[in-house]
């Protein structure tokens, strides 16, 4: 073997042995699809959610909604608000600011951890704003 053979073959195996951290290497440094996901998106007016203080979404592409506020409040709250126990729909308790559900009487803080039993794991939470007249949420 002359030294022109040996290095084209040297050169070749180093490609190939090198491939698969290269492969890695550009799909680590691809932007995230988590972002994708992170897109804003609608959940009622402004007029719905002071008519009431909250707004409930059951069906979104993130799952279900419930945002809690009004126009005025500082931050609006918002949560998946299918309890992590057993599934049921947890209502807003303004008097006490937890989220309980009817079912088993789990409680959750605003930021949807959870404050008494059953339920195990909080509530998922989203990012809520509002922009113009639109009540918007975002995974967080
Ligand atoms: S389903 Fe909510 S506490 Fe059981």
């Amino acid at each position: 073997m002359n030294r022109r053979n040996f290095l084209t073959l040297f050169s070749v195996s180093l490609f190939v042995s090198c491939s698969p951290i290269l492969f890695a290497a550009s799909y680590a440094a691809k932007p995230k699809l988590k972002s994708k996901y992170r897109k804003w998106i609608s959940v009622g007016t402004v007029e719905e959610l002071d008519k009431t203080g909250q707004i409930l979404k059951e069906e979104s592409s993130l799952g279900a909604i419930l945002v809690i506020g009004t126009s005025k409040s500082k931050n609006l709250v918002a949560v998946n608000p299918t309890c992590t126990h057993l599934g049921c729909t947890v209502d807003w308790e303004a008097e006490e600011n937890i989220f309980l559900c009817p079912c088993h009487a789990s409680e959750f803080t605003t930021d949807g951890k959870v404050q008494n039993g059953p339920a195990a794991k909080p509530l998922s939470t989203y990012e809520a704003r509002i922009l113009l007249n639109t009540v918007m949420v975002r995974p967080v």
